[in-house]
């Protein structure tokens, strides 16, 4: 194998995300961990006839929930190795009084963990939208190597597009925006239109002060 593919190799299985847990979870969530999560893995035999919509990294899913709840006709998965945020998201889809899952987010599936592994076992899926706001951003040089977006990633995700699909990304972190615009030049993906109405999840809310806006970069092959 070549010097730089080695390379490319290693820095593709790099972990891109920071903590796996948080705070002890409560007994209810812990529950549903246990018990409501497994019911709810993506599996790709049954997903190959539907209309499929993707969010990486959803924190405490709320606006995974909004997209479930916009797209009632589509499957809606959602991929996050955090637990507590997976646990967040399990609590606020579920019937407090005896933890089944409101009707309204039947449509959502859960990965709890890096979404690359779930990808390498999807074959011939197509995904309407892929959803990535607020990917971590790394912003010392020497982490440089475990942001997500690389060009790398980003041609795999468009494995899973059709000339119909998008990629939504969302980030306030500019220097990591004007990287991605740079890997998009070794992919064959483009830019389609950079205007979206702010979307305020937890972690753009929590950046709101002081920081800057989020930019958008919609991106279709
Ligand atoms: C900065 S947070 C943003 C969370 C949420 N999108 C928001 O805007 O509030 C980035 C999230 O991406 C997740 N993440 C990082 N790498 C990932 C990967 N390879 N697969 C799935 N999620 C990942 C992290 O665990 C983290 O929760």
């Amino acid at each position: 194998m070549e010097k730089q593919e080695l390379k490319n190799l290693k820095a593709q299985n790099l972990r891109t995300f920071g903590r796996r847990h948080g705070k002890k979870l409560s007994n209810r969530k812990q529950w549903l961990m246990d018990n409501l999560l497994p019911e709810m893995a993506p599996k790709a035999p049954d997903l190959s006839d539907e209309s499929l919509i993707l969010e990486i990294g959803f924190g405490n899913g709320e606006h995974l929930r909004d997209l479930a709840l916009d797209n009632p006709d589509k499957i809606v998965i959602g991929a996050e190795p955090f637990a507590n945020g997976v646990a967040a998201l399990l609590s606020a889809i579920t019937n407090e009084s005896d933890n089944t899952l409101l009707n309204e987010y039947k449509n959502i599936r859960i990965w709890p963990d890096d979404v690359r592994l779930m990808l390498q076992d999807f074959n011939n899926i197509k995904f309407d939208e892929i959803w990535v706001l607020h990917p971590d951003p790394w912003p010392k040089a020497r982490h440089e190597k475990r942001r997500l977006l690389n060009h790398d990633f980003l041609n795999l995700l468009s494995k899973f597009m059709t000339k119909d699909s998008h990629i939504i990304i969302g980030t306030d972190h500019w220097e990591y925006y004007d990287w991605i615009v740079e890997q998009l030049k070794q992919t064959k993906l483009s830019i389609k239109s950079t205007e979206l109405d702010t979307i305020k999840t937890r972690y753009q809310i929590k950046n709101k002060a002081g920081t800057t806006n989020p930019k958008y970069l919609i991106l279709s092959i």
